[in-house]
């Protein structure tokens, strides 16, 4: 690797600045630009806590809290965000306790590590405080009276004043090394805290309100396992679930000595397998639901002689208490289907406020509502009224304000982004009739011609009637407000087409919620949804895996495009399919509810060549090495190439990266294992395995250098990129444990080597760009503390071993590698590189930068050709003087001001334009736009001047007409003399 020197550096920042200028590195966008070609959502991820907003104007938002380490407030109208605050990367910004009540919002997180107080209204921090943490992880916080907020950390607890966050106290917890404490519960003047021992005993230990140990009890409790679950109630009960024998053990927190223990049975409830319990907060009885399957759950009661049932509730999927006016409500929701049905009862009588009952349309595909969280107002005829919001299994959230309608949606599952791919929209009817008529050849000239005259009169058809529906639209628009709250504007009521430049996709997002959207380039807007409860990613070194391949394209008039997802079932692991028209969103080939496979899949991959219908079948490998098509009749297809399908999967358990190949075996085609790579687990753990896109569009086979020669690029579509990392012990004086990082370029047809390197005290995470013939990846270098980028670039040399096709089994055998690496001076959390329709247009590398920005740089500027002394032949040739860092200005953020967080992928896909890439970067926003990473230099601008061209054009005409008349008269009067 290239040394960072610091001598050249300032030699050559002038000529730098010279060629920089040049450089089409600003993609800068005019004011009036922002909004016109991209679109920002902000999500919050799935929703774990929910209140309505009690400080502020009180039932205008509500406040959320989600798995995603954010806290946000929703308008309660319309569900735009009021404000959202992303906390900490990591386990140091979990949540681990949200508290609201009254004008106080408090939220605890890092496993007790941060305490912060919210202003509600305006989403800005009061104050915070930060305190030791827990090493458990688990830490609590509650509220006694006004002046007091108690948290609890594994071995302490710690009074602190809600109004500035000072301490007021602490005190130690005793045999915190042996006691998990999880409970901090407060009743009367007291405060408890509660630890497990598992096998043994529960402790208990009472603290008053100034600190001060009271008492420290021990109660039996041999049955506490690992999958016990336990919540306290209001009233001060401890309730346990055990699993094993399906019953439930008690005990009351101020004077209880022994647990009580109660069956499921006894009660009458059904046992199952996935029973859970939900605390009731909002009254002062001691009650708790128990939830049994997704639809039934039971309200409890907990007495001093241990559990009764107080209602039972079959078919009920959410439900919650709430007071208003000593008066306690049971709010109950039933899924039929297509609607939710809402019953209301007392709880004191049982019997049933009729009232208050409502259906509400609900749709399928957000499964069963799991919780709902209700405002209770009195109306202006004193009559009860109520608004609530209802969160689904498909982490969606809904609200009720007026009976009997949803008023709007977050579709949450967006923040879960793991695939995406961008289609083209069909062609317009005008233009498949166009496909009609020069598709076949075989037509006489007669025939040839009705089809030209039919086109031009339906064109003209058209025409008119988009004229007409433009004119009524207008007087439409005005009418229908109240309609477009709900979803969106009327752009949506427009065919899915394509446009003059095939700029506007459907972009199909497949989430690791198990959801897959159908959502239009242009504006966001979902046009279908799909919820598969069943659905789970695959999931291998703590990365979330769905795969989406594209099976046919719209580009096969008139077959429909279709696509398939590939996952694995939540309850068996086997895997499940779904294949549809990206378009329409309808399922093909498989049933609507998905299908699920009776076998594992370790291993997919795409059929080399197409069936008679244009479509590209899918491999699926299972765990005996058998080889399955999908769908079953590209089975022909398989038949006839199984010579050259080549197959490889790497082992991060084992550290082997076999590769197989296809052999037929008895009516069944297996996989033959053909080559072997040991990664030496013991060393190093594969963490990445990246390959090219397939298909990839390479213009250019060489590049030309500054002599005029040509230096062949080393174009192998087989090539993988493997990045282990691993640790070493340095023996030097200094000494200690570093990271290093592997990198292994693998033929994964024949399993050779192509090229290796290392770096050593360099650690990752790693994101590897791998596209044409070059890598670029990032690390942070341990040693000089900074994050650093590398390309490399593979060559075949001045000579090109075949220009006709590439063999991996025929390859030049070790390509010249050539490498450089860079210093990057912003951290990123991933990156990506743009790609066009013909792969003419130069690259851009975009990096998603963890402060919410994305630059797009040139590739030019990652160019390991880049001179360290430029000469002559280098500026010929056009590249860079090199200097360490890679420039950053605010010009190359493509999102300007809009700050995207915890972007986890950037998706790129070309446009009809061969200047425009399309990209789409996901996370816990979606944030779409287009580069021209060359600039538009195959559209004319929008602010063309086609007037003063027009007049040019209209000038030299009438010149060219007088000059014509007068030189005509200038020959004639010469002819006379
Ligand atoms: C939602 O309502 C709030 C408050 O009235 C408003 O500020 C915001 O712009 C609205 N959002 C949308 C998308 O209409
Ligand atoms: C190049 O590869 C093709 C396909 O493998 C082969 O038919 C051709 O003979 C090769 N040409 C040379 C010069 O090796
Ligand atoms: C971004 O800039 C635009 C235009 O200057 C401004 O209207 C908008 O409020 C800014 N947005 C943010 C989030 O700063």
């Amino acid at each position: 690797m290239k040394k960072f020197g610091r001598s050249m550096m300032t030699g050559n920042i002038l000529l730098l600045l010279g060629v920089l200028q040049t450089l089409p590195i600003s993609q800068a966008l005019y004011e009036d630009q922002i909004g016109k070609f991209d679109w920002h959502q902000q999500y919050v991820g799935k929703i774990t806590d929910m209140f309505w907003d009690q400080s502020f104007n009180a039932g205008k938002r509500v406040l959320v809290s989600s798995e995603r380490h954010v806290l946000a407030s929703v308008h309660s109208h319309n569900g735009s965000l009021a404000w959202r605050k992303v906390l900490e990367d990591g386990p140091r910004g979990r949540i681990d306790k949200t508290l609201h009540s009254g004008n106080l919002l408090v939220t605890l997180t890092g496993g007790g590590r941060f305490v912060r107080k919210w202003n509600a209204g305006s989403g800005l921090a009061d104050w915070e405080v930060s305190l030791p943490g827990s090493k458990s992880g688990r830490a609590d916080l509650v509220q006694c009276g006004r002046d007091l907020l108690a948290v609890m950390i594994q071995d302490a607890v710690y009074g602190l004043d809600p109004r500035s966050g000072r301490q007021k106290w602490s005190v130690a917890l005793p045999q915190s090394n042996q006691v998990v404490y999880t409970h901090l519960f407060t009743s009367g003047t007291n405060l408890f805290v509660i630890g497990q021992s598992l096998g043994q005993q529960v402790t208990r230990v009472t603290v008053d309100m100034e600190g001060v140990v009271r008492s420290t009890e021990s109660v039996k409790a041999p049955w506490l396992s690992e999958s016990t679950q336990c919540e306290v109630t209001n009233g001060g009960v401890l309730i346990c679930y055990r699993s094993e024998d399906q019953s439930l053990q008690t005990l009351t927190l101020t004077d209880g000595q022994v647990f009580k223990s109660t069956s499921l049975q006894i009660l009458g409830l059904e046992p199952s397998e996935e029973v859970s319990m939900e605390t009731v907060r909002k009254v002062e009885e001691p009650l708790i639901f128990l939830r049994t399957a997704k639809n039934h759950m039971a309200l409890l009661e907990l007495t001093n002689d241990g559990v009764k049932l107080k209602k039972d509730l079959p078919s009920i999927c959410a439900a919650q208490v709430v007071s208003l006016d000593d008066k306690s409500m049971l709010f109950t929701l039933e899924r039929i289907p297509g609607e939710l049905k809402m019953k209301v009862y007392d709880l004191e009588t049982g019997s049933e406020m009729a009232d208050l009952y409502q259906t509400i349309t609900y749709l399928p595909q957000h499964g069963y509502p799991q919780r709902i969280e209700v405002l209770m107002f009195k109306k202006r005829d004193l009559r009860l009224g109520c608004r609530f919001a209802i969160l689904s299994e498909d982490y969606s959230m809904q609200m009720v304000l007026k009976a009997g309608k949803i008023a709007w949606r977050r579709e949450e599952a967006l923040a879960y982004v793991l695939s995406v791919e961008m289609i083209d929209l069909p062609v317009s009817e005008n233009q498949a009739k166009y496909e009609d008529e020069f598709g076949s050849h075989k037509d006489d000239i007669a025939t040839m011609f009705m089809k030209r005259f039919k086109t031009q009169i339906s064109q003209l058809k058209t025409y008119i009637q988009q004229q007409l529906q433009k004119l009524q639209g207008h007087r439409h628009h005005h009418h229908d407000t109240e309609a477009m709250a709900e979803s969106g504007s009327d752009d949506d009521d427009e065919d899915l087409t394509r446009d003059e430049f095939n700029l506007n996709k459907l972009i199909v997002l497949v989430t690791g919620a198990g959801k897959v959207f159908g959502v239009r380039s242009t504006n966001g807007h979902i046009e279908w949804e799909h919820f598969f409860p069943e659905l789970a990613p695959f999931d291998g070194n703590n990365q979330q895996k769905l795969l989406l391949f594209v099976q046919r394209t719209t580009a096969h008039f008139p077959n429909p495009p279709q696509c398939t997802v590939v996952g694995k079932h939540k309850g068996t692991g086997n895997g499940f399919l779904f294949s549809f028209n990206p378009i329409s969103g309808e399922p093909v080939d498989t049933p609507p509810t998905g299908q699920v496979l009776n076998y594992r899949i370790t291993q997919t991959s795409m059929l080399g060549e197409l069936d008679d219908h244009f479509l590209r079948g899918i491999l699926l490998m299972d765990p005996d090495n058998q080889i399955h098509v999908f769908p079953g009749k590209c089975l022909s297809v398989l038949k006839k190439t199984f010579g050259s399908q080549y197959m490889f999967v790497a082992d991060r358990e084992t550290g082997f990266i076999k590769g197989y190949r296809t052999v037929p075996n008895q009516g069944k085609f297996l996989m033959e294992n053909v080559w072997t790579v040991n990664l030496q687990k013991k060393q190093q753990t594969i963490t990445q395995v990246v390959g090219k896109r397939p298909l990839e569009q390479v213009h250019s086979q060489g590049r030309v250098l500054g002599d005029r020669s040509v230096l062949y690029r080393y174009l192998n579509p087989n090539l993988v990129v493997v990045v282990t990392e691993g640790e070493f012990i340095e023996q030097s004086q200094r000494g200690g444990v570093f990271n290093t990082i592997n990198l292994y370029l693998l033929d994964s047809v024949t399993g050779h080597m192509v090229f290796h390197c290392s770096h050593k005290r360099a650690k990752g995470p790693i994101t590897v760009v791998h596209s044409e013939n070059w890598v670029v990846y990032n690390y942070f270098n341990q040693k000089s503390r900074r994050l650093e980028m590398a390309v490399l670039e593979l060559y075949e040399g001045k000579e090109q071993s075949n220009s006709t096709a590439f063999s991996s089994f025929s390859s030049p055998r070790q390509p010249l590698v050539l490498r450089q690496s860079y210093i990057m001076p912003l951290f990123i959390s991933t990156m990506a590189t743009t790609v066009t329709e013909k792969g003419i247009t130069s690259k851009q590398i975009i990096f998603a930068l963890k402060l919410g920005g994305l630059l797009a740089l040139p590739k030019a500027l990652l160019d390991p050709r880049r001179p360290l002394v430029p000469t002559q032949e280098t500026m010929e040739e056009g590249t860079i003087p090199y200097i360490p860092e890679l420039p950053v200005n605010a010009e190359a953020i493509i999102n300007y001001n809009q700050s995207l967080y915890n972007v986890q992928g950037i998706h790129t896909s070309p446009a009809g334009l061969e200047s425009t890439s399309l990209v789409l970067s996901y996370g816990l926003d979606l944030y779409f736009t287009r580069v021209q990473p060359s600039k538009m230099f195959d559209v004319l601008k929008e602010d063309f001047d086609y007037f003063f061209i027009s007049a040019v054009l209209l000038g030299m005409f009438v010149v060219t007409i007088a000059t014509q008349k007068l030189s005509a008269r200038r020959a004639l009067s010469r002819a006379w003399k």
